[in-house]
C-alpha cells in the first residue's frame, strides 16, 4: 500500500531545502527525529481540511477499516471522543427544542467523554450494569439499554459505550446496536483499546458490529506513535455525520498536528494491509495458550479480549500493585495494576524473550508459591450517583480541594479519576457520597475538588 505522507516527508528532507518555517529546530538533530518533523507546508496538506497526501492516506485507512470515513488525530482518542460528541450535537441541532441534549452511557466512561460533555454542555444519563465488579468495567445488556431508552422522556442524542474497557471486557455491540437502530439512536463506541479488532479472523471492531462512530487509539494496540488515533464513521452514517467531522475535530485539535504521528499512521496502513492479520492470528493463539498455562499454574486469569492478559490477583490474595512490583524484578512492566488486577497488553511486536520472561515470572510468583486466601468478595458498590448540577456548570465553577471524607455531601467539581484508567468515580455535578469516598481511597485518591457556591 502507498504511504504518501512518509514519501513526501522523505523527499522533502532529501531535498535539503532551507527551512524558514516552523518548527524551530529546522530539521537539525537534537533528539533524533527532527529531520522528519515538519509542519503543514505546501504539498504536506492540511489535516482536517485536506485534499492532498493526508486525505489520500486517510482514504487508505478508511478502506482498510471498511469505514465510510476515517480521520486521523495526533491527539489520541481523547480528541476523537470530543469530536464524536460535537458531531452528534451539531447534527442534531435544535431539532427537538431540547436545551441540553443528553447521552445514554455505560458508567465506565473515560474522563475525556465527561470533558466533552462539559465543553459541549451535554448531559449524561448513566445506564448502570446489573453487576459491576470494578471501576473499569460496566458492561450493559440489551435489556438494560431497552429499559433505559424506554425511561427517557426525551430522545437521547445517542448511546455511548466503552468496549473493550481497560480490563478487556467487551460489550455485546451487535445487540446494543440492534436496540439503537430500533429506536433511531446512533451508537458511539470508545474503542480506544480495540483498533486491532477489525483484523481478527472474525472481525469484532465496532464498525463491524453496527456502531455509527467510534474512536481507536492506534497507539494502544498497533505499532503507531503515542497519540496517533482514528475517528471512524460507519458507511451508513457517513452522509449524516461526515459533513461535521472536520469542524468538530478542528474545534478541539491543535493547528499544529505532529507529522511524526501522521507518518506513523500512514505507515501503519502498509503494516495493516500486509501480513498483520496473519501475525495477529498467530498472536491470538499464543496469548490464549499463555492464559491457559497461567491458569494451570494456579494463577487466576479473567476472561478478556484476545490481546489482554488480565490477572485477578485478588483471587490469589494479592493486590495487583504488589504483583506488578514483583514483575519488575523479572524486567516486565505491565500496562495497569490496581488493588484487584494486573493487566498485560500484547502485540505481535512482543519478542520470544518477552514471553520467556513472563514464563519465568509465572514459575516463581508468590501468587502460586506463597498462596493466600482470596480477598473477601466485595461487590463493587454501584455508585448511586445523584446529579445535582449540570456537568458544564460544575466543571467551570469555583472550587476547592478537600480530603475525600470532608467532601461527602458536596458537589464534585472535577472528574475524580485515578489515571490510568481515567474512569471517573464521581462525575462533575454529582453529589459525593460516602461510598464514593471509600472508592476514592481504594483507588489511591485522597483529595477531591468540590464546587464552592
Ligand atoms: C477506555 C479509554 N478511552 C479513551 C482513552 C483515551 O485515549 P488516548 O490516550 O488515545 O487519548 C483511554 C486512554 O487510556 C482509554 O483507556
Amino acid at each position: 500500500m502507498e504511504t504518501p505522507v512518509v514519501r513526501f516527508v522523505k523527499e522533502y528532507n532529501n531535498s535539503r531545502k532551507t527551512r524558514f518555517h516552523m518548527p524551530g529546530h529546522k530539521g537539525h538533530v537534537f533528539f533524533g527525529c527532527e529531520p522528519y518533523d515538519i509542519t503543514e507546508i505546501p504539498g504536506a496538506d492540511v489535516l482536517h481540511h485536506g485534499n492532498g497526501i493526508l486525505a489520500e492516506s486517510q482514504k487508505n485507512a478508511s478502506a482498510l477499516f471498511g469505514s465510510g470515513a476515517t480521520h486521523y488525530s495526533t491527539e489520541g482518542s481523547s480528541h476523537c471522543i470530543k469530536a464524536m460528541l460535537a458531531i452528534l450535537k451539531m447534527e442534531r441541532g435544535k431539532e427537538d427544542g431540547q436545551d441540553k441534549p443528553f447521552l445514554l452511557a455505560a458508567r465506565n466512561v473515560h474522563r475525556s467523554m465527561v470533558d466533552a460533555c462539559a465543553l459541549l454542555d451535554l448531559g449524561i444519563r448513566f445506564v448502570m450494569p446489573e453487576r459491576q465488579e470494578s471501576l473499569c468495567s460496566a458492561v450493559i445488556s440489551r435489556e438494560q439499554l431497552e429499559e433505559a431508552v424506554a425511561g427517557c422522556e426525551k430522545k437521547p442524542l445517542g448511546v455511548y459505550v466503552t468496549s473493550p474497557d481497560y480490563l478487556g471486557q467487551m460489550s455485546d455491540l451487535a445487540s446494543l446496536s440492534a436496540v439503537c437502530k430500533k429506536h433511531g439512536l446512533p451508537l458511539l463506541v470508545d474503542n480506544a483499546h480495540g483498533a486491532y479488532l477489525h483484523f481478527l479472523k472474525t472481525p469484532l471492531h465496532p464498525l463491524d458490529l453496527g456502531a455509527a462512530m467510534c474512536c481507536d487509539s492506534a497507539h494502544k494496540t498497533l505499532p503507531a506513535l503515542t497519540g496517533a488515533a482514528y475517528l471512524h464513521i460507519h458507511r451508513e452514517y457517513a452522509g449524516r455525520f461526515e459533513p461535521y467531522a472536520a469542524q468538530a475535530l478542528a474545534i478541539f485539535g491543535s493547528t499544529s498536528p505532529s507529522y511524526l504521528l501522521l507518518q506513523s499512521l500512514d505507515l501503519c496502513n502498509r503494516y495493516l494491509s500486509g501480513e498483520y492479520p496473519d501475525r495477529l492470528e498467530g498472536l491470538v493463539v499464543k496469548v490464549e495458550a499463555v492464559k491457559e498455562e497461567l491458569v494451570s499454574q494456579g494463577i487466576c486469569v479473567k476472561p478478556s479480549e484476545p490481546l489482554k492478559i488480565v490477572l485477578d490477583t485478588a483471587q490469589n490474595g494479592y493486590r495487583g500493585e504488589e504483583i506488578a512490583e514483583e514483575m519488575r524484578s523479572f524486567a516486565i512492566e505491565c500496562e495497569y495494576a490496581d488493588w484487584q488486577n494486573v493487566v498485560l497488553m500484547a502485540a505481535p511486536e512482543n519478542t520470544e524473550t518477552d514471553w520467556e520472561r513472563l514464563s519465568q515470572w509465572s514459575a516463581e510468583t508468590k501468587l502460586v508459591k506463597e498462596k493466600k486466601e482470596a480477598f473477601p468478595h466485595k461487590p463493587f458498590p454501584a455508585v448511586k450517583a445523584e446529579q445535582v448540577m449540570g456537568i458544564r456548570e460544575a466543571a467551570f465553577s469555583r472550587h476547592e480541594v478537600l480530603p475525600v471524607y470532608d467532601a461527602v455531601g458536596r458537589v464534585c467539581a472535577a472528574e475524580t479519576v485515578s489515571c490510568p484508567p481515567a474512569v471517573p468515580i464521581a462525575v462533575c455535578g454529582e453529589l459525593i457520597t460516602r461510598e464514593m469516598a471509600e472508592l476514592f481511597l481504594q483507588y489511591g485518591i485522597e483529595e477531591v475538588s468540590v464546587c464552592i457556591f
